[in-house]
């Protein structure tokens, strides 16, 4: 701050002005750029007290109120697994021994805490003499709004409502301040003020009545005009799952598109993120950052326990018999590809046969494809009935003595048909073939137990579980990973090199040369956290009653075409509406702030096979309601009105 000193004893004005209105620049849209609180701005001396306070709170206790927060050298734990759709629990972190290095692991995080009006939060203590100034972003409203984080408003906002000089005046000067703040809206809402959509209500569903699970009534005054059978089925007894609860875990789904609440039907292309897990990458880059297994220093065994800590998780989660048999990679088209690279390239040649299936994803064609046309291999295909389901019998006719490897999806990214895994797995063992499972769309809506399918390997990526981009994993039995050559080469992956000779780690080191991706393994390690917690098996229970409630409104709008009507099937509607290209319906429902996929999905033989090029493809989440599937509803039956 300025040192000098007017005849009032005070800092220089414009000073203290700049300051003060450079702060509020700083603060994301909407709130106001310039303090106004008098046409005569630079005098004023209720601009120089907001000011003077404002410059003073953050580092000083001046006023008496802002309690210094100590820096200490033991970083607070971890976010432990949290939110609002399951309890918040004692942190679980720190089982590879990272509990000595968090004395205070299992204080947990609590997110009611995030709206203290302390005005200082653990790990968010806000000092004015050093504000955040953000990157410029276009994407921001205002270009370049600042990274200011929930908590740090809410501190500003604390600071001002609190701390504000002559704050019992009722003078104007305080009307006047008053009305100012009010009118600041921060965009950031407290939680609890998180509106529940419609008839939601906080500790169930919104339609529920006598029966949990019984089809809600409401579609009849919704869709008016057209006759519903509500006859109350029960899908499943026993289980409660709100996910009207689990919503307010997914703070992007408190955005809006075109003014309508934001309902995220593209979760087959990629999920929405808990809170816990965005705490814990941030908490990773604030506390933990460093390269893994490299150094002897303490950042490196924090980053190097929770990376590691993570991979328990996955392996956990896929219930594999070793953190070994555990590889991080990028995706699932990364897990594909170093298979192919790897294991493709050492032990196939001429004439040996791959077997995929009708319903993969270019990412489990494109790279057998092109080991096939490069080593003079054989692929054939697993062709699959009207309604997408995979054809057993046929598929047994295709496996030979040179079929060496069947690679097929669990769950269809393009129709959502699930495939009856353990069977083919066994098919293929029984003919000597090795096999991959592309668990990308299977992960996040059953419980996939790796001792139970038996494949060789199961790749799937972590943003399809709720937990972030460029993170996945590959799994793969022991013996058969240690087998295998190195995908990549370089740091990491070696036990000792000389210029004659280099030694490999065994699996997983092997496979992860260079520096990986650290913060997201442990995001996603954070994903698997909130995903078990809620429970696999409820996931799955409540998807299925809401693919049912949706499939059934969405069979009875004439001119709906469903491509893919197989029995058993999760999370995905592709459908066509006549007189509309798909990429018009999803323009419409991007209207209502419905997002869906429209196109080919990345699985253009699929689709050919059904007879069409692209689709329009709603995918559910557990965080999706009926009343989010009624929205989308409303707007297939108001395009089909108005055509026909
Ligand atoms: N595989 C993703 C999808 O199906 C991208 O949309």
């Amino acid at each position: 701050m300025s040192t000098n000193i007017n005849n009032n004893g005070l800092p220089n004005i414009d000073d203290l002005q700049n300051l003060a209105n450079e702060l509020f620049k700083a603060l994301p849209n909407e709130f106001p750029k310039e303090i106004s609180l008098s046409p005569d701005k630079a005098e004023h001396p209720r601009a120089v007290k907001i000011a003077e306070t404002i410059l003073h709170a953050g580092n000083s206790d001046q006023f008496g109120h802002i309690p210094a927060v100590s820096p200490s050298s033991v970083p607070p734990a971890p976010p432990a697994f949290s939110g609002f759709g399951a309890s918040p629990s004692v942190s679980n972190y720190g089982n590879t021994g990272a509990s000595a290095l968090y004395p205070n692991a299992g204080a947990g995080f609590n997110p009611q805490n995030r709206n203290s009006s302390s005005g200082v939060e653990e790990n968010h203590d806000l000092n004015m003499n050093n504000p955040h100034n953000g990157f410029y972003d276009s994407n921001l409203k205002n270009g370049n709004s600042p990274q200011l984080n929930e908590e740090s408003l809410f501190s500003v906002f604390s600071l001002n409502h609190q701390y504000l000089p002559f704050q019992a005046e009722n003078s104007s000067f305080e009307i006047e301040l008053q009305a100012a703040l009010a009118s600041v809206d921060t965009q950031f809402k407290k939680r609890e003020e998180f509106p529940l959509n419609g008839n939601e209500t906080a500790n169930s569903y919104y339609f529920l009545d006598q029966n949990p699970f019984a089809f809600d009534k409401r579609s009849t005054d919704l869709i008016v005009g057209n006759s519903f059978d509500h006859k109350e089925i029960q899908l499943f007894k026993g289980h409660y799952f709100d996910a009207s609860l689990v919503k307010k875990d997914f703070p992007i789904l408190r955005e809006t598109v075109n003014g309508k609440p934001l309902v995220w039907f593209d979760n087959a292309a990629t999920t929405q993120k808990p809170q816990s897990v965005i705490d814990r990458i941030a908490y990773f880059y604030e506390h933990e950052n460093s390269n893994i297994h490299r150094a002897a220093h303490e950042l490196a065994a924090r980053a190097s326990d929770a990376y590691e800590a993570a991979r328990e998780k996955v392996k956990a989660f896929l219930n594999a018999g070793s953190v070994n048999e555990i590889v991080f990679v990028r995706g699932a088209t990364e897990g594909i590809n170093l298979v192919a690279s790897t294991w493709g390239e050492q032990n196939l040649n001429s004439g040996d046969e791959i077997i995929v299936s009708n319903l993969e994803h270019h990412a489990n064609i494109v790279p057998w494809k092109r080991l096939a046309d490069k080593k003079g291999l054989k692929l054939r295909v697993i062709p699959v009935d009207d309604d997408g389901q995979i054809l057993l019998d046929e598929y047994a006719k295709l496996l030979t003595s040179k079929t060496r490897l069947v690679a097929f999806t669990q769950v269809s990214n393009a129709l959502g048909t699930v495939t009856p895994a353990k069977k083919i797995v066994e098919m293929a063992h029984a003919a000597g073939a090795k096999v991959l499972i592309d668990g990308a769309q299977s992960v996040s809506h059953m419980k996939v137990d790796v001792q139970h399918l038996n494949p060789d390997w199961l790749v799937f990526s972590g943003h399809k579980l709720f937990g972030p981009t460029g993170i996945g994993a590959l799994y793969g039995k022991e013996d058969l990973l240690n087998e295998m050559q190195p995908y990549q080469s370089g740091g990491n992956m070696i036990q000792d090199v000389t210029f004659e000779e280099i030694k490999y780690h065994k699996a997983p080191n092997r496979f992860e040369a260079g520096t990986g991706n650290i913060a997201d393994a442990i995001g996603l390690g954070a994903a698997i956290d909130y995903v078990t917690k809620l429970g696999i098996e409820a996931i799955g229970q409540y998807e299925h009653y809401l693919l049912e409630y949706a499939t059934r409104l969405l069979k009875e709008i004439p001119g709906v075409r469903l491509i893919g009507t197989a029995k058993d099937k999760a999370s995905v509607l592709s459908f066509n509406l006549q007189g509309y290209s798909n990429d018009q319906v999803g323009q419409a429902l991007n209207k209502e702030g419905v997002a869906v996929r429209t196109g080919h999905h990345c699985a253009q033989p699929i689709l050919r096979r059904m007879g069409v090029e692209t689709t329009v493809r709603p995918s559910l989440a557990f965080y999706n309601t009926t009343e989010d599937v009624d929205t989308f509803i409303k707007t297939i039956w108001e395009l089909k009105k108005v055509r026909f």
